[in-house]
C-alpha cells in the first residue's frame, strides 16, 4: 500500500480534528458547526480506515511523527493542536477502525478539558476506558519530576473553567446576601485572584467569554462578564496588576445593591412603572452602602457601585453634588456594564447584534461615555468580538478570531463555509484588512445571531 496515500488521508484527519478542537472552544457541543465538523472528521477517518485498521501517530518535541517519519510541514501548521496533545503529556495516540462518533467527541472534550494528566495512580488508557472510550488509546510522554513540575506551573485552568468557578462563587455570594446571611468575602478575592492573571494570559478567549456567552442582565453572568470586560479594558490601558485586582472587585460588586431591591421589580419583564424605577435606581446607593459597611473592600468598589449609572456629561443617577469628575474606574465600568446589558437583554428579540451595540454606544460617546475610553474599549474587543459568526461580502461565513486594533471593523476571521455555503474542509484564517489593487478582498456584511438555546426566551 502506498504510504503517501495514507499520509494524505491521515493529514486530512488531523486537520479536521484540529479545526474541530478549535471550534469546540467557541461553540457548545450541540451547535450545528460542531455537529457538522464532527461528521466531517468521521468521514475522513472512514476514508482512512479503508486503507488501514488503525490510525496512529506520535508527537515528540512538537513534531508529528507518522509512519516513522517526522512530518515537518504538518507539524508547523498544527502547532496549537500539538500543544493540546503535549499539554496532556500524550506521546502517542491510536484510533481504532471501529471508533464510534460518541467516543471521538468525548475524547476531544477530554483533550480540551482542565484535568491534569497523568492522574495520580491511573493510566491514560484506564482513564479513557472509565469514560467509555474503548477505541482510542494514548501513551504517556515520559517526563522527569522536574519537567512535570514545570508543566504543572505553566498550564493553568482554562478560562471557561475560571468563568464557571467564578459563577458558582458569585451565586453563593448572591444567595447569602439575599437570605441575609453573613457572607464569607474570601470567595470574592479568590475569584479575583484567578481572574486577573487569566485576563493577562488568555486575552482572546476571555473576550469571547465576556462578550458572547449567553446570559441575562440580572444573573451572575452579568457581574462576571462586566468583571472580565473591565479587566480587559484596564489591561489595555496599561494599569498595574494591583489596580486591575481592585477594578475586578469593583466590577464584580457593581450591582450588588440589586440584592436590596424586591425581586418582583428585578424580575419584571415589562417596563417598570415610575415608582418601581425609582426603587430600582436606589441600587447604586444601596450597593455602595453595603460595600462600605463591609469595610474590607477597596475604596474603588464603593465609588464604582455609587457612580456606575452616572454619565460622563454629569447626567444619570443618583443625583450627587460633585466637585470632582467621575473616577476612572466608574467611567470604565459605565462602558462595560452598558455593553453587557445591551448585548444580553433583548428578552423577546434575542441578543442585540454587536454592530448595533457599537452604533448605539457611539451615539452616546461624550454624553454617557468617556470618548477616549470608548475608543480604546472597541479597539480592544473590536466591533465584532471573537467567537461571533459573520457573513462576508463574498458570501462566505466566518468566525471572528481576533480584533485588529488598527481597524475595529476588520478583525482576523476563520472561514468555515465557502461561497456556495459548503463546509470548508480545512477552515483557514484571513485578515479582513487584506487588499488587492482596488479594494479590500473581504468585508463583513453582518453578524449572524447565535442559535437560540431552549432555555433562552
Ligand atoms: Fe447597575
Ligand atoms: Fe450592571
Amino acid at each position: 500500500m502506498n504510504i503517501e496515500t495514507s499520509f494524505t488521508l491521515f493529514e486530512r484527519c488531523l486537520r479536521c480534528m484540529s479545526g474541530l478542537l478549535q471550534d469546540m472552544k467557541f461553540y457548545p457541543d450541540n451547535h450545528p458547526t460542531i455537529r457538522k465538523n464532527t461528521g466531517l472528521l468521521m468521514e475522513q477517518l472512514f476514508q482512512y480506515f479503508k486503507l488501514k485498521d488503525e490510525l496512529q501517530f506520535t508527537v515528540i518535541e512538537n513534531e508529528i511523527i507518522y509512519e516513522n517519519k517526522p512530518r515537518v510541514e504538518l507539524s508547523e501548521s498544527l502547532s496549537l493542536f500539538i500543544s493540546c496533545i503535549s499539554g496532556k503529556k500524550i506521546s502517542r495516540i491510536t484510533f481504532l477502525k471501529t471508533l464510534p462518533e460518541r467516543e471521538l467527541a468525548e475524547f476531544c472534550k477530554i483533550l480540551l478539558g482542565t484535568d491534569r494528566f497523568p492522574k495520580h495512580g491511573i493510566s491514560w488508557n484506564h482513564y479513557l476506558k472509565s469514560e467509555g472510550i474503548h477505541h482510542i488509546s494514548c501513551d504517556f510522554l515520559s517526563v522527569g519530576v522536574q519537567e512535570a513540575t514545570e508543566l504543572e506551573q505553566t498550564t493553568g485552568p482554562i478560562p471557561e473553567d475560571i468563568f464557571q468557578q467564578g459563577l458558582e462563587k458569585l451565586n453563593e455570594l448572591n444567595e447569602a446576601m439575599l437570605s441575609g446571611k453573613k457572607m464569607d468575602y474570601d470567595y470574592l478575592f479568590h475569584i479575583v485572584n484567578y481572574l486577573t492573571p487569566q485576563v493577562l494570559n488568555h486575552y482572546e478567549e476571555l473576550i469571547y467569554l465576556g462578550t458572547v456567552k449567553a446570559h441575562n442582565e440580572y444573573t451572575m453572568e452579568h457581574m462576571m462578564n462586566v468583571a472580565i470586560l473591565t479587566a480587559l479594558l484596564g489591561a489595555a490601558l496599561g494599569l498595574s496588576r494591583a489596580v486591575l485586582d481592585e477594578l475586578c472587585v469593583a466590577a464584580l460588586l457593581h450591582d450588588i445593591g440589586k440584592t436590596a431591591i424586591p425581586t418582583v421589580i428585578i424580575d419584571k419583564p415589562e417596563k417598570l412603572t415610575e415608582e418601581e424605577w425609582k426603587v430600582m435606581q436606589t441600587h447604586s446607593f444601596e450597593g455602595a452602602k453595603k460595600i462600605f459597611l463591609e469595610g474590607r473592600f477597596p475604596e474603588m468598589a464603593t465609588i464604582v457601585a455609587l457612580e456606575h449609572h452616572l454619565n460622563y456629561d454629569g447626567s444619570g443617577y443618583p443625583s450627587l453634588y460633585r466637585e470632582r469628575p467621575l473616577s476612572l474606574a466608574s467611567r470604565i465600568v459605565t462602558i462595560t456594564d452598558f455593553y453587557d446589558a445591551l448585548r444580553g437583554t433583548r428578552v423577546y428579540c434575542g441578543e442585540m447584534p454587536p454592530e448595533e451595540v457599537y452604533r448605539m454606544m457611539q451615539d452616546l460617546k461624550g454624553k454617557k461615555f468617556d470618548p477616549q475610553l470608548l475608543d480604546i474599549f472597541f479597539q480592544t474587543i473590536g466591533v465584532y468580538p471573537p467567537g461571533i459568526e459573520v457573513e462576508l461580502n463574498t458570501k462566505e461565513i466566518a468566525i471572528v478570531v481576533k480584533a485588529d486594533r488598527n481597524d475595529i471593523f476588520r478583525p482576523i476571521v476563520k472561514i468555515i463555509t465557502d461561497k456556495a455555503g459548503s463546509q470548508v474542509p480545512a477552515p483557514f484564517s484571513v485578515a479582513l484588512t487584506e487588499r488587492d489593487e482596488k479594494d479590500f478582498i473581504r468585508s463583513i456584511v453582518r453578524s449572524i445571531p447565535p442559535i437560540q438555546t431552549a432555555d433562552k426566551k
